[in-house]
């Protein structure tokens, strides 16, 4: 299930073409997408992909996994910029089809349930990109009693506050609360696509090679049927 690959570029060449194989066996497939640091190169790759008309994503849907609550489209912190700014501006993807949880939203239960019907509508997820947090965290379902299940509004972890502080000006600026896509959810995607750095090997021996709990959430994914692991060596 975990495939070691040598390094950052090899693990995003290989995530890429993956992803190239599924978008052209499937035009209109449903993507569900990650941000974070572990991604970029993954992204950088699709863009060059479609850059050399190897890639059309003009039929492509997508649905992130999170947005932080309190941070407009335009905040530059923010996942919907993010998305933008390393994908969805650099290919054919139609905005319409591109979907996240709304972090302004005014009743955040609300909008889970609207994100939760969404992703029905498209027919749920064919592949999801998945990273994972130091403390097992996808999406952002934290270590907890019990596993998610729908969209949920969560409140983040110093842990996590702290690993994402480096992207703001400082660790007061991180907002404490975030929606993100249950576990459940993930758990129904057809195909799952982990993606790993070297700093992650720990935390993802734990859960691929450790008990399934809760406490560590990530470690559900050795229930699910289809899952390819890459984590880098350097
Ligand atoms: C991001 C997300 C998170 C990240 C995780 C790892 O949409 O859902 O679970 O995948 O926090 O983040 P990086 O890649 O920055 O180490």
């Amino acid at each position: 299930m975990i495939q070691r690959v040598d390094n950052y570029e090899e693990m995003s060449r290989i995530a890429a073409k993956l992803f190239q194989v599924a978008i052209q066996k499937q035009p209109g497939l449903v993507l569900g997408l990650a941000t974070g640091t572990t991604p970029i190169g993954l992204y950088d790759n699709l863009v060059e992909l479609y850059r050399a008309r190897e890639l059309d994503f003009h039929f492509v849907r997508t649905v992130n996994l999170d947005e932080y609550v309190g941070l407009t489209a335009a905040h530059v912190q923010s996942y919907r910029y993010f998305m933008n700014t390393h994908l969805f501006d650099r290919v054919n993807i139609q905005r319409d089809n591109t979907h996240l949880p709304d972090g302004m939203a005014p009743d955040l239960a609300v909008e889970c349930k609207r994100y939760d019907e969404m992703v029905d509508s498209l027919g749920g997820i064919d592949l999801q990109l998945l990273g994972i947090g130091r403390n097992g965290h996808i999406g952002f379902n934290e270590p907890a009693d019990v596993f998610s299940t729908g969209t949920v509004a969560v409140d983040l972890t110093d842990d996590t506050i702290d690993a994402n502080a480096r992207l703001f000006a400082n660790a007061g600026e991180v907002p404490k609360k975030a929606i993100s896509m249950g576990i459940k959810t993930i758990m129904l995607a057809k195909k799952v696509v982990l993606l790993a750095t070297a700093d992650k090997k720990d935390i993802v021996e734990k859960a691929f090679l450790g008990p399934i709990t809760p406490r560590v959430p990530a470690s559900i994914l050795q229930a699910h049927q289809n899952v390819t692991v890459l984590l880098a060596k350097e």
